[in-house]
């Protein structure tokens, strides 16, 4: 990379003056300057000198090269400017760049919808962050596999069958003489769920019916089943809409063959004990005290408790969640051995999941060389600050946000004139929802704003699609060109340099597991690109040369674009 030889000049220059240290070069976001070296802060430091007159002793060495121009600016840097074979270099390596197959095998569990009850926003973050992460894994070379993890074994669907024996007509959804159908879950649950606040019975009857299919008893194990097939239908459809797609689509049920096993080990290792009735595993570690969250960056950080142990079998012999999970962790670990496993859920999460990675650390359940990550992420709150609620103060329906953005695309759509399809729609939809929700660091909430997140202007996922499609128009005129690297202008250079940039932000995405690096370079790009088109002339240009050049330059933005699309699950239309 040019970077790197940038480095390898200034470390060779500051070894001819008898300095045998690493010289680092980063991007820069000075003016007139591309990239710079901050090094001589902390190595003059070391070495007991002025940084300034180190910084000009190595910059006064540097041997001749056609690459870059080296300068000393106050109080210590180096200024590195490509020059314009250097710029040449930087696009045609932008071209050729590919990333090396790692022998690293990621496992990624996001999405984990409920069946039986409507997905929420949360589980669209969910969806929106693992798809985009999964699909990042995949371009930097690791092999990944994902899964959904259904929670497909909990009261949910004890609930359903409760209600629809109250209505007396389980037997006949049994049969079949009735259709089970996604509209009959759809109905009976939220009614069942009000229902088992008000009435201790009813409650009673679904927790029993709960036990009855995870004890795997007849009749009900098998309309569990077909619960599971229905309800598994309509959340891969909700998938397809928002362009996630999972190798495996599990969930808790698949972990029950293996909870008594991972109980055992807990046992075997003397690692569990009896809590009034409970058996649970300590996992607290001694000294520790747990950081709150802060509620803005300047609180004061505030400590909770040690971590609570873990509760692994509740007193009535129910499956837990927890259990589901280390049992999970046991199964993939059998059949797939990954070396990470990666789950993306909401932030309030997070301390369930130190509980359960160091339960399984504690009993080899995980091996030691094996990492567990939890990337907790934030809510989507509405104008008030506040989690985004329906009127009623509900959870907003998944279904329901997704059409609001899609009228709200339309009603753009025929504002401008557009010709548009049902796909065109939901694809903006989907880029308005999607960039918007990556572009923040993912720990953090954000505010949804539907007038912002859809406009086709500013840094918006709408914003690239329409770039990438004026991109496209202009190649669509032309009929073939000669490649030709050697740019030339300001315009031009910021727009290659911000394509270096964005593929710089894949590692960073990697780093910090969130997409915000690479959304705002994205946008970075976007904007320059528009830059450039608006201030040179590209299918008017005379000269042969310079328009090969500027087309490209068009060529590859349009590729980077694309590509980073890809990333995010954004899909880039024809036309818009
Ligand atoms: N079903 C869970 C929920 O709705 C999310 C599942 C997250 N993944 C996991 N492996 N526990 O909160």
């Amino acid at each position: 990379m040019i970077k790197n030889e940038a480095e390898k000049i200034l470390t060779s220059s500051a070894k001819s003056c008898g300095i045998d240290d690493i010289f680092s070069v980063v991007f820069s976001n000075m003016p007139n300057c591309d990239f710079q070296c901050n090094s001589c802060f902390s190595i003059a430091k070391k070495l007991n000198t002025n940084p300034f007159e180190l910084a000009e002793r190595i910059v006064k060495n540097v041997q001749s090269n056609d690459l870059f121009e080296f300068s000393v600016a106050r109080p210590a840097f180096i200024n590195i400017k490509l020059s314009q074979s250097g710029l040449k270099k930087l696009g045609e390596e932008i071209l050729t760049r590919s990333y090396e197959k790692k022998k690293e095998h990621i496992f990624i569990d996001y999405g984990g919808p409920n069946l039986g009850k409507a997905m929420h926003i949360g589980h669209m973050r969910s969806l929106n962050i693992g798809e985009a992460l999964k699909r990042l894994y995949k371009k930097l070379g690791y092999k990944v596999t994902s899964d959904i993890f259904f929670g497909d074994w909990g009261m949910p669907l004890g609930l359903i069958m409760a209600m629809l024996e109250k209505e007396k007509t389980l037997a006949k959804y049994m049969s079949g003489e009735l259709d089970l159908n996604i509209d009959v879950m759809n109905q009976a649950y939220p009614k069942a769920s009000k229902l088992k606040d008000e009435d201790n019975d009813f409650k009673k009857r679904a927790e029993q019916l709960t036990l009855n299919f995870q004890n795997k008893k007849q009749p009900y194990y098998d309309f569990w089943k077909k619960l599971r097939e229905v309800s598994v239908k309509e959340a891969k459809n909700v998938c397809k809409l928002l362009d996630a797609d999972f190798d495996l689509w599990n969930g808790e049920s698949d972990a029950s063959d293996y909870i008594d096993t991972v109980i055992s080990i807990f046992k075997q290792k003397n690692l569990a004990r009896e809590s009034e009735g409970a058996l649970v595993v300590d996992v607290a570690i001694e000294g520790e005290q747990i950081p709150l969250p802060k509620k803005s960056p300047d609180e004061v950080q505030r400590y909770d408790n040690p971590m609570p142990p873990l509760i692994i079998q509740k007193s009535n012999g129910g499956e837990l969640y927890a259990t589901s999970d280390i049992a999970t962790i046991y199964y993939r670990n059998k059949l797939y051995k990954p070396d990470v496993i990666h789950y993306l859920t909401d932030a309030r999460q997070s301390q369930r999941f130190t509980q359960i990675f160091r339960a399984c650390k504690k009993s080899g359940i995980s091996p030691a060389k094996q990492q567990l990550w939890h990337t907790g992420f934030g809510t989507m709150n509405g104008k008030d600050g506040k989690p985004f609620k329906t009127r009623n103060g509900g959870n907003v329906g998944l279904l329901d946000l997704i059409d609001m953005v899609q009228a709200k695309v339309e009603e753009k759509l025929k504002q401008n004139g557009t010709l548009y399809d049902y796909e065109l729609k939901r694809i903006i939809a989907n880029s308005a929802i999607k960039f918007a929700d990556l572009s923040n660091v993912v720990e953090k909430d954000y505010v949804f704003d539907i007038d912002k997140f859809t406009s086709f202007e500013g840094k918006t996922g709408p914003y690239i699609q329409y770039t990438a499609c004026r991109i496209k128009s202009i190649l669509n005129k032309v009929a073939n060109f000669n490649e030709n690297f050697a740019f030339y202008t300001p315009e031009q250079k910021a727009v290659v340099i911000s394509m270096a940039k964005l593929q710089a932000g894949y590692e960073t995405a990697f780093n910090e597991k969130s997409l915000s690096s690479v959304c705002n370079a994205l946008y970075d790009l976007a904007k320059n690109f528009s830059t450039f088109y608006n201030a040179e002339h590209i299918i008017s240009e005379q000269d042969i040369n310079k328009k090969d050049i500027k087309l490209t330059l068009l060529k590859l933005t349009l590729r980077e674009i694309e590509s980073a699309c890809e990333v995010l699950a954004i899909k880039v239309p024809e036309k818009m």
